[in-house]
């Protein structure tokens, strides 16, 4: 590839999609915050959306760690823990490509629902079928990458997306170098996957920032419901477990059974 264009595509743009993606999802939820949301189809086609979603978030979820840690750790640490460039390789290959069928297999339900269910098409903005083109083509852009990656299981290629990645994030100007001479597919994949940073804030993809990710992390608790009456002393039923003696707000207070056999109540 052209010097300057490797220098446009992966020095300059991923700094201007990352902050388009910060700044402009930030200024999004400052000025219009009702509009922050997936705009849900839901009462619509339920089943198919439920299996598609379920798919495509878990295989994203994972893809979305995974290139995370695949990426970002630094290579000293894969080495330090003893980790083999080719077992990384190998198990980024086979993770990453069963949650890419996942991801893909879900996207395809999600997509077809749009399209072919005329109610559900008229709902949807031009922003909703775009987003998900888009990333139908990146997960298709990713599983293709596999098949190049095959070809070298030794990690090489890998140890080179890292070098990158880890490149941008040191503001290291050699970065872009790194991939001038790695594989189209890998190329357009990344750029794309910088484009989907980019248009986060203009889009649905916005959600993202509002993934409920403290729910894995809450205390394990359950609530739990008895259907036999309560037989606690102290309970009132018309002032709970505090019991009569708690003060009563607006008057007297007469339950279901005083008032029906016309008792006057507590
Ligand atoms: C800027 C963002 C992204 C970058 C830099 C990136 C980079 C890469 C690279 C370098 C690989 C090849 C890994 C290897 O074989 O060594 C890959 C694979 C893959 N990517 Fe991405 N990607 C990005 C975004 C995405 C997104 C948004 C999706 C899904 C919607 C995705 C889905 C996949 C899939 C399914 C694979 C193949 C399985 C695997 O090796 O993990 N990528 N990506």
């Amino acid at each position: 590839m052209n010097e300057f264009l490797n220098q446009l595509a992966f020095g300059w743009y991923p700094y201007f999609a990352i902050t388009v993606m910060v700044v402009g999802s930030i200024l999004r939820f400052d000025k219009d915050q009702y509009s922050w949301r997936s705009q849900s189809s839901q009462f619509l086609r339920r089943k198919q959306l439920s299996l598609g979603s379920n798919l495509f978030h878990m295989g994203v979820i994972v893809l979305f760690v995974g290139h995370l840690v695949g990426l970002l750790t630094p290579i000293n640490v894969v080495d330090g823990l003893g980790i083999g460039h080719g077992f990384k390789q190998l198990a980024a290959l086979v993770v990453g490509g069963i949650a890419g069928i996942a991801a893909l297999i879900g996207a395809t339900l999600l997509l077809h629902r749009r399209l072919v269910d005329p109610r559900i098409r008229q709902s949807s903005s031009f922003g909703d079928i775009a987003v998900l083109v888009l990333i139908w083509v990146q997960l298709v852009m990713g599983i293709g990458t596999t098949w190049w990656t095959m070809q070298h299981l030794d990690g090489e290629e890998m140890v080179r997306f890292m070098g990158w990645a880890s490149g941008i994030i040191r503001f290291d100007p050699g970065a872009p170098a790194l991939l001038s001479e790695v594989a189209i597919i890998y190329k357009l994949h990344i750029v794309l996957g910088l484009t989907l940073f980019l248009i986060t804030p203009f889009t649905r993809l916005v959600h993202i920032w509002s993934a409920p990710i403290w729910f894995l992390l809450r205390p394990g608790y359950q609530i739990v419901r008895s259907l036999s009456p309560v037989r606690r002393p102290d309970y009132s039923r018309t002032k709970g477990p505090a019991g009569d003696g708690a003060p009563s707000f607006g008057g007297t207070a007469v339950t279901r059974a005083q008032a029906e056999s016309g008792s006057s109540g507590a």
